[in-house]
């Protein structure tokens, strides 16, 4: 059963074995890897397609039944990591017995990062239990985020950006123009971030990748207050799987263009369109997330070339994986020989 208006049953106890923590970071490395080669190549198709491909094949090591929730699309538009496509090696209808997960996945979180070898560009996947992630349309979400430590729901998207700002200033027992909010750069946002210089708040404009704004809220050294403005819905998901392990506050709410738009979510089992989803909404019971850098970004170094102490070839990797149920974040660096890389 997908999250969606009329679910109703939270999961109680974890479907997600500890073990599978490493096994999403080999899946998000695999990813990484792939992308990195097209790093700077100007082809935002063939990053995203290596990375697809990558983190399709890492699944057919893992001892799940999932399935795709979040994906590179319908089945009709993507070979592969489409939604509702069955992932993992342990499936119920081949008679194996792994745990039942939803799967959200974005290979490369950043394709036009990539293909300009700009910063930021990330592999990112986070698992549930089943019916656990929301089964969110590709559309735009609007979204506002907060770290850990603010009291609950300090921000919200029922309240003007103006009131967002002035009740985290107030928490902080700062002035307005002491804050600075993350915003992606585009042309929509011209309104927000007029309003925001108008409050005389810092403004850090993101070229691109969201899920890695709505992370910096949760840094305390990243210097980041607030995330606020429109991207991607499953992006919106991947940021708040997130934010269950950190800690923060989420809100989002979906938004749509067209009547097409529309439909589509009304497919995923989305019947309230002006619902206001929080993080509890979006990724609820135990999450496990997990990221690799592809460039180097502000959450984590991309992927390099190094020789190793034994004299080889590798690639290193720079990940990080946290569990919603025990807030455990690890950071892994990883060597991969550069001969075994295919
Ligand atoms: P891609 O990797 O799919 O290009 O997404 C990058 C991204 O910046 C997301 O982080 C964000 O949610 C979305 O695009 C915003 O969409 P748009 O570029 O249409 O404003």
């Amino acid at each position: 059963m997908p999250v969606n208006d009329t679910a109703t049953s939270a999961a109680t106890t974890s479907p997600l074995d500890r073990v599978l923590a490493l096994e999403m970071v080999r899946v998000t490395e695999a990813a990484a890897m792939a992308a990195a080669r097209q790093v700077g190549r100007g082809d935002e198709t063939a990053a995203d397609d290596a990375a697809v491909r990558a983190m399709r094949a890492a699944f057919d090591f893992v001892p799940v039944d999932g399935t795709v929730v979040i994906g590179e699309g319908e089945r009709d538009h993507a070979p592969m990591l489409y939604i509702g496509e069955k992932l993992g090696a342990a499936q119920a209808s081949d008679g194996r017995a792994g745990p039942e997960i939803d799967i959200a996945v974005d290979p490369l979180e950043g394709t036009t990062i990539t293909a300009k070898a700009g910063a930021n560009a990330l592999a990112v996947l986070a698992i549930a239990g089943k019916g656990c992630l929301l089964n969110a349309p590709d559309v735009y979400m609007e979204k506002i985020a907060v770290g850990p430590g603010f009291p609950d729901g300090i921000v919200s998207l029922a309240k003007t950006p103006e009131e967002n700002v002035a009740a985290v200033a107030a928490a902080k027992g700062v002035a307005p123009d002491r804050l600075m909010v993350s915003v992606l750069d585009r042309p929509r946002h011209a309104d927000l971030i007029g309003k925001l210089r108008e409050l005389g708040c810092g403004i850090q404009l993101l070229g691109d990748g969201d899920i890695a704004g709505v992370i910096a809220t949760a840094d305390p050294d990243g210097g980041i207050d607030l995330y606020m403005g429109s991207g991607g819905a499953p992006e919106g998901v991947l940021a708040a799987a997130a934010l269950r392990c950190l800690g923060g506050q989420f809100e989002g709410r979906l938004m749509f263009r067209n009547e097409a738009e529309r439909r589509r979510a009304h497919e995923c089992g989305i019947t309230d369109f002006d619902r206001i989803y929080r993080l509890e909404d979006l990724a609820r019971g135990d999450c496990i997330f997990a990221a690799t850098g592809v460039t180097d970004g502000s959450l984590l170094d991309g992927v390099r070339h190094v020789r190793r102490k034994d004299g080889r070839q590798a690639l290193s990797t720079h990940s990080v994986v946290m569990r919603a149920s025990t807030g455990t974040i690890r950071w892994i660096r990883g060597e991969h020989c550069a001969e075994r890389e295919d």
